[in-house]
């Protein structure tokens, strides 16, 4: 079973950038690349890091305290220190407003 969430309009994450919101008191980084929306977990799964303190990388995100990158699309770790990926959320944007879709109970993040 999964729930849609509305989370955010996509005006509030225009091309190139990024946004953190919350579900559940769980983050969730949202990311315009270009038209495309991801949403990835919004704390590094390497340690407790805010991911919206880092900075975009073309298609990655990199985190600030160890300069990890991950792949938005997937969720991968493209460098160390990190090893494991980034949970990943299906999004959907319609009517100008993003929605994700998460199962549900408990949003699901890797540490
Ligand atoms: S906390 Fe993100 S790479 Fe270490």
């Amino acid at each position: 079973m999964s729930r849609l969430v509305d989370v955010a309009g996509l005006d509030d994450v225009p091309p190139g950038t990024m946004l953190m919101v919350q579900v559940d008191d769980t983050n969730i980084l949202l990311v315009n690349l270009e038209g495309i929306v991801r949403a990835v977990q919004g704390t590094c799964s390497h340690e407790y890091f805010e991911l919206d303190r880092g900075f975009l990388t073309g298609d990655s995100v990199t985190c600030a305290l160890h300069l990890s990158r991950f792949d938005l699309a997937t969720g991968e770790a493209l460098d160390p220190p990190a090893e494991v990926p980034l949970r990943t959320y299906p999004v959907r944007v319609a009517d100008g407003r993003i929605s994700l879709e998460l199962p549900e109970g408990p949003v699901p993040v890797n540490e």
